[in-house]
């Protein structure tokens, strides 16, 4: 598996120069968008890595994993009387649909969804984005993982169009918490600072039945895991997954840093980064990886 991540590494690179590095959160347009990494982590936890795998990055939007499993454990299916299941059909920080459906936000992984799940949070922790980065931490079994603080700030001084749908969530008694607090733990999560490698060892447990590799215990149980993953592959690439169920055919979760992970359930988990997005916001390199993957993997599970 070595030779084939080094190869999807040199063929993924042939995209790079095409796409544009997210600006409108300002920090994000300073990632240098030549960078692309990949890191496969098996099930039985070996690690292959190529390129800037190592290399932490923003992890953005794939936070919202984190924060739904949270939410699941903790919760179960209460959840769904306010966040709903299905795709938006909408751009990822659009208020369309909020007004309309009276507040409940369509899936968990879109921005008024995944506030959504942070209200949950910021209701169950004194301190909840320790708390995230302790979840990142244990997961991905590298303690040196912390919230980047001039992401945290640029979010923060660019969250109009967030608070906007916050208020109009709380409006609707979608939010029990104070909406700045709400605010900050999801900027917080958004804001975390990892590595493929960081991120293919902590989502392993997607792939393998809610066993955490890291932890050698079980996180969550494997229902809960398929159910996770079910959403990834209807939700997970923003208005785009339909397109990327056609290309990898994979439940995968993307980030506007560049990230995408992947899981192929029973086997591994892959994360691909490169920051260069397309118009939907998903990165053009790593989606090109994870299609070369699957190709050669032969894993499409759809
Ligand atoms: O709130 C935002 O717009 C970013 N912090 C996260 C965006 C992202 O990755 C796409 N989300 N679904």
């Amino acid at each position: 598996m070595q030779s084939w991540v080094e190869e999807i590494d040199r063929r993924a690179r042939e995209t790079l120069g095409q796409g544009r590095v997210a600006d409108y959160i300002p920090a994000l347009a300073e990632q240098d968008a030549n960078r692309f990494g990949i890191a496969i982590c098996t099930n039985d936890g070996a690690r292959y890595t190529a390129g800037d795998a190592q290399e932490p990055f923003s992890i953005q939007s794939l936070s919202k994993v984190f924060l739904l499993t949270l939410a699941l454990r903790a919760h179960g299916d209460a959840l769904w009387q306010r966040v709903g299941l299905n795709p938006s059909g909408m751009p990822f920080n659009s208020l369309t649909q909020l007004e309309a459906e009276r507040g409940k936000p369509r899936n968990p992984f879109i921005n008024a969804g995944a506030i959504v799940v942070a209200d949950h949070l910021v209701s169950a922790f004194a301190t909840p984005s320790k708390h995230i980065q302790d979840i990142a931490r244990t997961l991905s079994g590298n303690a040196s993982i912390l919230i980047d603080r001039h992401v945290l700030a640029s979010e923060w001084q660019h969250r109009s169009r967030n608070a906007a749908m916050a208020y109009l969530m709380k409006a609707f008694g979608n939010i029990d918490n104070e909406v700045d607090a709400v605010l900050d733990a999801y900027f917080s999560c958004c804001s975390l600072r990892m590595s493929c490698l960081d991120l293919a060892v902590a989502m392993n447990y997607l792939a393998a039945d809610g066993h955490a590799l890291a932890t050698g215990k079980s996180f969550i149980t494997p229902d809960l895991a398929r159910r996770i993953n079910s959403i990834m592959f209807t939700c997970g690439m923003y208005d785009a997954a339909g397109d990327f169920a056609y290309r990898v055919g994979l439940p995968a979760k993307s980030g506007v840093g560049g990230g995408i992970v992947a899981i192929v359930p029973g086997r591994l988990s892959v994360c691909a980064w490169s920051p260069a997005l397309d118009a939907a916001g998903n990165s053009v390199a790593a989606q090109h990886a994870l299609e070369l993957l699957t190709d050669k993997l032969g894993v499409r599970i759809a």
